[in-house]
């Protein structure tokens, strides 16, 4: 599917300093006229938006904006500024999170998992949703993941907040039916970016999920995404691997699968020792 529709957009991206969310940036700057990217490391969003503007050889306007979405005053003030002035093309990809026992989980930053997560694509598309119907058209990519479908114990928040996104999303997919917007939710599977390192305490996806079949290049990922908003799909778990594994997990018992997960992250090596030892 061709993202023609995106031509001459606004299009907003939270994350978009590198990873998943630079990958999307890379895709809509030939495209659109006006690309927002957000994230906290001004230098970093400072080379991406370089990058980009290279890209789209002056086509498109690139804003940078360094704010730290964990802060529930600074989403609120993001989201006033969205309502302000709404884009036409929403990407919900910023996020972060945990490893480690639920029980021994800082709180403060449980909240700001939370905030990040949820709260903020929660924000940004009430803020961006009204102008979208009164045009008759606008875009909602919200990125969620395949651990919905295989949660698993150590990453509690963040398989929660995945979770929240993903419900949002299909609830506001059937709202916005027939009005000319379009809301996506994208499941990806293990991708190799500066989230899944920290996650992965440096080793990367491809070392606890071999290089092959699970793991999709992230530059693929980001164009499968694309390509279901455009088509006006309301979920999209790009790779058929990751949609295998995510449909074999949505199918199991939760006894079951709770068992199976904890068996296989006990064999890759990826548990915290206090999880790992029981
Ligand atoms: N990587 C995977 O294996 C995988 C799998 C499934 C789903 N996903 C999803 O894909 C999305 C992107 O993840 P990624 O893998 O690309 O991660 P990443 O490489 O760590 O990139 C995360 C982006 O979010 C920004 N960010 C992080 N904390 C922020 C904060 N407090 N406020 C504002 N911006 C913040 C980062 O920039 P700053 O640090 O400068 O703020 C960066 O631009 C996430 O929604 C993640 O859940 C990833």
């Amino acid at each position: 599917m061709s993202l023609q529709k995106f031509d001459n957009q606004y299009a907003l991206v939270t994350g978009a300093s590198g990873g998943f969310g630079l990958a999307l940036a890379r895709e809509l700057a030939p495209r659109v006229g006006r690309l927002r990217l957000i994230a906290r490391d001004s230098s970093r969003l400072a080379a991406a938006a370089d990058s980009l503007r290279e890209l789209a050889s002056g086509g498109c306007r690139i804003e940078t904006r360094s704010a730290d979405l964990g802060d529930a005053g600074i989403v609120r003030a993001e989201a006033a500024e969205i309502e302000r002035d709404p884009p036409g093309i929403l990407i919900n990809n910023a996020a972060a999170g945990e490893m480690g026992p639920f029980g021994e989980l800082d709180p403060d930053h449980a909240v700001r998992l939370v905030t990040l997560n949820a709260l903020a694509p929660l924000l940004f598309a009430r803020s961006s949703l009204p102008s979208m119907l009164a045009a008759g058209r606008g875009w909602i990519l919200n990125v969620s993941s395949i651990i919905t479908s295989l949660p698993s114990a150590s990453v509690a928040v963040y398989a929660s907040t995945k979770g929240f996104v993903d419900v949002l999303g299909q609830c506001l997919a059937s709202e916005v039916l027939g009005s000319g917007v379009v809301v996506t939710t994208v499941r990806p599977g293990p991708m190799e970016t500066g989230f899944s390192k920290a996650m992965l305490r440096g080793g990367g996806v491809s070392k606890a999920f071999g290089t092959g079949l699970l793991v999709v290049p992230v530059e693929r990922v980001a164009r499968i995404a694309l390509s279901a908003l455009a088509s006006g799909r309301a979920e999209v778990v790009p790779g058929v691997w990751p949609w295998l594994a995510s449909c074999v997990g949505a199918s199991l018992p939760r006894s079951i699968r709770a068992r199976v997960l904890l068996r296989m992250s006990r064999a890759r090596g990826a548990l915290p020792d206090a999880i790992r030892s029981r």
